[in-house]
C-alpha cells in the first residue's frame, strides 16, 4: 500500500517554492527596514500555553489543537499561532528589561490547527508574524498594520481591503460582554450548543459563531462601538488619524470580532477583493493584546501584531493573475564530449562554482545535442563546450545563447573571463 501526505498539508516543489522564497525574502527585507528581528520559538509547547494564551473558549483551542503526551507524561501542543509563544518568550527571556523597548519581534513558520481543510485552510500552513511589544501608542499599530499592507502590495496585490475595529479596553468590554448576555440570554435555547456554553464564559464568541451567525439576534446585537469608553474611543480615533496620514484606505466594521481572545482596542482584517479568491478572504489578521504577557506571569505590557499566511498570500497572487519572476536561469552550462573533457568539466565546475558563477554539467552521459537541450531547460546564459581537442589546445568555446555569438578562450583563463562577463 502507498502511503499519501497528510490531510490538509501540502509538499511545496521546485517551480512552487521559488515564490515561497520570494515572499519570504520580501518580508525579511521589509523586517529590516522597519526594525522587526526575528525570533524563533519552538514548534510545540506546552499546552496549557496555548488554553490561557488563545483562551480556552475559542474554536482554536477546543477544537483544532494537534495534543499530545510526551513520554514524560507532559502535554504539549504543535504550536496554532505565533502569539502565545513570543509573549511567553518575552516574559520568560525578560525581554521587557531590554535597553532597547518597544521589542518588535517577526516570525516565519509552520503553524498546525486540526480544521476542514479547504481552500485556503490547511492543517499545516506557514505564518510570517510580528509582534510590537512594550508601546501604548497608537502609532505603533499604525505601522504594524503599514508593514502587512506593504508587504502585499510590493509584491503585486492590488486588489486589497483592510477592515478595522475596536474591542475597547477592559471596562468598555466588561460593559459591552453585560450587554451581549442581555441581549441573548432570552432566546438562547435557539442557538447551537457551542453559543450556549459560550454565553456565560464568552458570549463575544458567539457572534464570530459559523453555525448560528444567520440568527435575528446576530443582526440586532449590540455593538461594541456603542460600548467603547472615552479613553477607547481615543485610542481608536488616533489610529485612523494615522492610517488616513499614512494613506492606507480602511473600513470600519464593528461585528469584526477575531477568533483568538487576547485581543482589546485595536483588532483588523487584510481581506482579498480578488474575483474567484474563494470563500475565505482573509489574508491576515491581527490585533492589540495589552494583558497578555500579565497572563503569562509577566509585567503589564501592551503588545499588538499581526499574522498572515503565505498559502493565503500565494493563493491571492494567482487570483490576481501576478506571475512572480521565478525562472532566473543558471549562468552557464559545461557541455562536454570525449571522456577526458568530461572529467575535465569535473573540476572547471567547481572552480565556475567557487567564483560566484552559477553553472551545471551532464551526469547521464548524453550526446551533446542533448546536453543543449538540457540547458536550454535550465534556461542557461551560456553554454560552455569542451571536447577532447580543445582541451589538448587548452581551449575552451563559449556560445552566448541570447545572440548566439560565440568565442573560443584560453582555458586557464576561463574563470576569470567568466567573471569578467558577470560583472
Ligand atoms: P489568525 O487570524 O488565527 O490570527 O491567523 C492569522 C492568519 O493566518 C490568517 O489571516 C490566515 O492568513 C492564516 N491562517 C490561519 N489559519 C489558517 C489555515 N488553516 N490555513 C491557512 N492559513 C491560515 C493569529 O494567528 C494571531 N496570532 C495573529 C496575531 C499576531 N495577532 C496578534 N499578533
Amino acid at each position: 500500500m502507498s502511503i499519501s501526505i497528510p490531510r490538509g498539508t501540502q509538499d511545496i516543489l521546485p517551480g512552487e517554492v521559488e515564490k515561497w522564497q520570494l515572499i519570504e525574502a520580501k518580508a525579511r527585507e521589509l523586517c529590516e527596514k522597519y526594525q522587526y528581528q526575528e525570533i524563533r520559538t519552538p514548534i510545540f509547547e506546552q499546552t496549557d500555553l496555548f488554553a490561557r494564551g488563545v483562551g480556552d473558549t475559542t474554536d482554536i483551542v477546543q477544537k483544532e489543537m494537534y495534543t499530545f503526551e510526551d513520554r514524560g507524561g507532559r502535554s504539549l501542543t504543535l504550536r496554532p499561532e505565533g502569539t502565545a509563544a513570543v509573549v511567553r518568550s518575552f516574559v520568560e527571556k525578560k525581554m521587557f528589561g531590554y535597553p532597547n523597548q518597544p521589542v518588535k519581534l517577526y516570525y516565519m513558520g509552520p503553524m498546525f490547527r486540526y480544521e476542514r481543510p479547504q481552500a485556503g485552510r490547511f492543517r499545516q500552513f506557514v505564518q510570517f508574524g510580528v509582534e510590537a511589544l512594550g508601546s501604548n501608542d497608537p502609532a505603533i499599530d499604525a505601522e504594524v498594520i503599514s508593514l502587512a499592507m506593504n508587504l502585499y502590495k510590493e509584491m503585486g496585490l492590488k486588489k486589497l481591503k483592510l477592515v478595522i475595529n475596536s474591542l475597547g479596553d477592559k471596562e468598555s468590554r466588561t460593559a459591552h460582554r453585560n450587554a451581549l448576555v442581555n441581549h441573548f440570554q432570552p432566546r438562547i435555547g435557539e442557538f447551537c450548543q457551542d453559543c450556549q456554553n459560550r454565553l456565560e464564559k464568552n458570549p463575544l464568541r458567539i457572534l464570530d459563531c459559523k453555525q448560528d451567525h444567520n440568527h435575528e439576534l446576530m443582526k440586532t446585537a449590540p455593538s461594541i462601538i456603542d460600548y467603547l469608553n472615552d479613553d477607547s474611543k481615543a485610542y481608536f480615533e488616533k489610529l485612523q488619524q494615522y492610517l488616513t496620514q499614512l494613506e492606507i484606505e480602511f473600513v470600519v466594521d464593528p461585528n469584526l470580532v477575531r477568533g483568538l481572545d487576547y485581543y482589546n482596542h485595536t483588532a483588523f482584517e487584510i481581506m482579498s477583493d480578488a474575483e474567484g479568491f474563494g470563500a475565505i478572504t482573509t489574508l491576515c489578521g491581527g490585533g492589540r493584546y495589552n494583558g497578555l504577557a500579565e497572563e503569562m506571569g509577566g509585567p503589564e505590557t501592551p503588545g499588538i501584531g499581526f499574522a498572515m499566511s503565505i498559502e493565503r498570500f500565494i493563493a491571492a497572487l494567482k487570483a490576481e493573475g501576478i506571475e512572480l519572476e521565478i525562472n532566473q536561469g543558471i549562468d552557464c552550462y559545461l557541455a562536454a564530449l570525449g571522456e577526458e573533457a568530461k572529467d575535465y568539466t569535473v573540476g572547471l565546475l567547481q572552480k565556475l562554482r567557487l567564483a560566484g558563477v552559477s553553472c551545471e554539467r551532464d551526469y547521464l552521459n548524453r550526446k551533446v545535442k542533448a546536453q543543449f537541450k538540457a540547458a536550454d531547460r535550465l534556461n542557461a546564459k551560456y553554454v560552455a563546450v569542451l571536447g577532447d581537442e580543445e582541451l589538448a589546445n587548452n581551449k575552451i568555446n563559449l556560445k552566448n545563447m541570447a545572440t548566439g555569438e560565440q568565442v573560443e578562450i584560453d582555458l586557464t583563463q576561463f574563470v576569470e573571463y567568466f567573471q569578467e562577463l558577470k560583472r
